[in-house]
């Protein structure tokens, strides 16, 4: 678990804090996204939790042991965290194997360990060790390169993961499949996890927990679905932006929103297209839509087990704005 109580740093000759008075927690094994514009001290932030910056106030515990303590040894430290940085960072003389293997290589991991090692994280990141391990970084596209430096955090197999915009440098269908992949890999992994980015929707879709940030401060903690439901303020509910309710549902299966089971025939036959109950149910919306419709049939193991009626939606909406957990 990662920590942070009252942290804050002034950089020499600000006006402001670039990181004001910070609190917020990641729990073992979740992901804690940070997000907030430019400049509002998400860098700064990580760059705090793994002491390449020193906080000049608060408090920050990974794993129990506070950083500022003397004992706590930053390199020491650094072993239990994995760092994907914002640029990617991939050393551009160096192959992709020896930038892969760059930490297992500074602990002095046996040559055939780091070798397969090297192998199990390229595949990991789904690409072809013997396509790219001899490749240098320049040789990748933008979205292979994001791949390695996912699989360089990886590579001594920490506990803790700190990813800043690990998949910004690509266009939105890489990025979404980045994402997809990276959250499958991470329902194994289980890894202690602080993701930052800029892209509300990528906060919504990956952390467990948002921290929403601007100008330095905490804006609001909770869960996506809390963030949407429940937005703090203004600059939360700008950050959001429109289709609010929209993001709601994505976030919700059409099993949750289904109600009245039809149990007569005629209810079947007004049943023309249908969802599968573990689908987001914005997909209901969706076909309700492109349809002209205002009843979707919600399907489980190719039987129909209930509907979802536009007013089913509209209740759904009112409801969760009253009460998310
Ligand atoms: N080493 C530094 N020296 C002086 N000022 C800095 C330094 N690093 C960051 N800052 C300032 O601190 C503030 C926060 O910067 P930070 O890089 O943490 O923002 P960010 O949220 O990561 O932004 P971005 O989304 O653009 O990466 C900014 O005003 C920045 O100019
Ligand atoms: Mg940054």
């Amino acid at each position: 678990m990662i920590v942070l109580e009252n942290v804050t740093k002034t950089f020499p000759n600000a006006e402001r804090p670039a990181v004001d008075g910070v609190n917020f927690q990641v729990e073992e094994g979740h992901i804690c996204v940070l997000v907030g514009p430019s400049g509002c001290g998400k860098t700064t932030i990580l760059r705090m939790i793994n002491r390449l910056i020193e906080p000049d106030g608060g408090d920050i515990y990974v794993r129990g042991q506070r950083l500022q303590d003397d004992q706590v040894d930053p390199n020491q430290l650094r072993r239990q965290i994995g760092y994907v940085i914002q640029q990617i960072g991939l050393l551009p003389h160096r192959t992709i194997e020896q930038n892969v293997a760059l930490v297992p290589k500074l602990l002095n991991w046996p040559e055939e360990d780091i070798r397969r090692r090297v192998e199990e994280l390229l595949e990991m990141v789904g690409l072809d060790p013997d396509q790219v391990r001899d490749q240098y970084p320049l040789q990748l596209s933008g979205g292979m390169m994001q791949r390695v430096g996912v699989a360089r955090a990886l590579a001594a197999d920490p506990p803790i993961m700190l990813m800043d915009e690990p998949f910004g440098a690509v266009d939105p269908i890489v990025r979404a499949r980045l994402q997809d992949e990276f959250l499958r890999l991470q329902r194994e992994m289980k890894k202690t996890i602080c993701f930052v980015t800029h892209d509300i929707n990528e906060a919504i879709k990956m952390g467990d927990q948002i921290v929403v940030l601007n100008e330095g401060r905490v804006v609001q903690v909770g869960t996506p679905m809390r963030i949407l439901s429940h937005p703090a303020d203004g600059f939360v509910q700008d950050l959001i932006g429109i289709e609010r309710e929209i993001k709601l549902l994505e976030l919700t299966r059409a099993e949750v929103l289904m109600t009245s089971k039809p149990s007569t025939s005629v209810a079947k036959k007004e049943v023309a297209v249908s969802v599968q109950a573990v689908e987001p149910a914005q997909r209901a919306l969706e076909l309700m839509m492109k349809h002209d419709t205002d009843i979707v049939g919600v399907h489980q193991h190719g039987e129909l087990v209930g509907v979802i009626s536009w007013d089913d939606i509209k209740k759904y909406i009112k409801n969760i704005r009253g009460d998310a957990p």
